[in-house]
């Protein structure tokens, strides 16, 4: 329920231009109409007729229900906001502030061939067709891991989210979409309940890891991918250098259709200093960065 009402939040944000200029324009014109008949009744003496007074009051009573709404509004945008930022759940679905985050940056990718680029790169690290399972637990529509099954047709790719897509590739073959929400923190819990119970890829690419990288969350993701992964097995994810704030800020606001570079930094940047500072970390995971420019990835082993 105050999820829903919320919502409402996100919807208002992309609205906010059109809500707010109604809302400000009749509580100007009411504010204006009042002031102007308190100067003429206070200053003037003017006697306000009947009529003239119902009018007034009903005036009145419209910029009180007007501060009332905007008082509305103030708590709903205030709560979509909270929402994009804090709960990755909503940024992505409609009215969200990411909501065609994946199909731009899926189309980006494609045109600069960057799943072709990293599959290649990893092949001196990972032998993906050796893979028997991998997890893929932030993949959102799942099209990146869908390509990967297609080659590879010996890895049982399970795909999940904290997010369901209702146009997320659905299951095939070896290519595994569970569509119900999933949490990363909580992956043992999930796999266990499909009969899993270690994996030797995690594939986590802008995902948990970029949304959780204060320091306790990101201690507490460590452990439970750690709770899966097997002897010698990976988490890979993006680990590109950082880009011009300018540059993604100007991106971020550009309402095209297709990006023309990254609006992000890389899960890599995000995470880099309290992932080098902890304990799980350094105690189980070896990290080697592999490749180049908008490919390069970083693969953590564990020992
Ligand atoms: C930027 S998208 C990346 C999607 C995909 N991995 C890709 O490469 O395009 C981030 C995804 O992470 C998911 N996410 C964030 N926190 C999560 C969590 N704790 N557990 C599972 N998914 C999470 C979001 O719902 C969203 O779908």
């Amino acid at each position: 329920m105050l999820y829903k009402l919320s919502e409402w939040g996100q919807v208002l944000k992309k609205r906010q231009r059109l809500v707010l200029s109604i809302l400000g324009t009749l509580l100007l014109f009411s504010f204006i109409y009042n002031l102007v008949i308190f100067v003429l009744v206070t200053r003037f003496n003017y006697n306000i007729s009947d009529s003239h007074r119902n009018f007034f009051n009903l005036v009145s009573i419209a910029a009180y229900i007007d501060c009332g709404l905007l008082a509305l509004y103030v708590i709903l945008r205030t709560s979509g906001n909270y929402l994009n930022d804090y709960v990755p759940k909503f940024s992505y679905s409609k009215y969200g502030n990411l909501e065609n985050w994946y199909d731009k940056t899926f189309a980006y990718n494609q045109r600069k061939l960057w799943l072709n680029n990293v599959i290649h790169n990893l092949k001196d690290v990972i032998q993906l067709a050796n893979i028997k399972v991998a997890l893929s637990p932030s993949g959102n529509q799942g099209k990146y891991e869908y390509n990967i099954a297609r080659e590879f047709s010996k890895t049982r790719f399970i795909v999940t989210d904290i997010s369901i897509q209702p146009d997320h590739i659905p299951s095939s073959e070896n290519y595994e979409y569970l569509s119900a929400i999933n949490n990363a923190m909580h992956v043992k819990t999930y796999l266990t309940n499909i009969g899993i119970s270690k994996v030797e890829l995690i594939w986590d690419i802008k995902g948990a890891f970029w949304h959780n990288h204060r320091s306790w969350k990101l201690n507490k993701l460590l452990k439970s991918y750690l709770s899966i992964l097997e002897d010698n097995g990976f988490i890979v994810f993006d680990a590109y250098d950082e880009i011009e704030k300018d540059k993604i800020k100007i991106n971020k606001r550009r309402n095209v259709s297709e990006w023309d570079s990254y609006i992000e930094d890389s899960t890599y940047t995000k995470i880099k200093k309290n992932l080098h500072r902890n304990k799980t970390f350094k105690e189980n995971f070896n990290i080697s960065i592999i490749g180049e420019g908008e490919a390069k990835m970083a693969v953590l082993k564990k020992i």
